[in-house]
């Protein structure tokens, strides 16, 4: 199985941004996390970041026939992005989206997510073991369709 974990914007900056809320572990270090668990449970891993809306939505696209599955933290995409949402949707990927901080309890603008309405579920506020859950959640997906 192979799975394209995606981080939108400022997600390279793990560490350094707000620690509070995001923890200190660095972007390099999630990535060699992710790695290590998937290898572990027999799935490939591709990675991807952007800052930029546009650059998500081809990788995306281009994920069609590739990938069996996607898991995509959009960061501040998550709460405006419909053409993120629509890319998720074209392709039809089994996605599911993750969330490292618990949205469900900070400001409203949080509360909107649109990638949500494409995804197959959510993992939020699980720290970066989030990402882990959500192999297991398109794993286990792909097992018993
Ligand atoms: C985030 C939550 C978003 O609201 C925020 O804009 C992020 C990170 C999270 O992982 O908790 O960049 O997606």
């Amino acid at each position: 199985m192979k799975i394209l974990v995606i981080n939108g914007p400022n997600l390279n900056m793990l560490g350094i941004r707000e620690p509070g809320i995001y923890g200190s572990e660095n972007y390099n270090t999630l990535l060699e996390k992710i790695s290590a668990y998937a290898e572990k449970n027999g799935v490939e891993t591709c990675f991807f970041q952007s800052n930029y809306e546009g650059a998500l939505v081809d990788k995306i696209q281009e994920a069609y026939g590739v990938f069996d599955g996607i898991v995509i933290n959009p960061g501040a995409y998550t709460h405006t992005s419909i053409a993120l949402l629509d890319a998720v949707k074209a392709v039809g990927i089994p996605t599911v989206e993750v969330h490292i901080s618990d949205v469900s309890k900070r400001e409203d603008f949080r509360q909107i997510s649109y990638i949500r309405l494409g995804c197959i579920a959510s993992v939020i506020g699980h720290g970066t073991d989030g990402y882990l859950e959500a192999i297991d959640i398109l794993k286990e997906r792909s097992e018993n369709p």
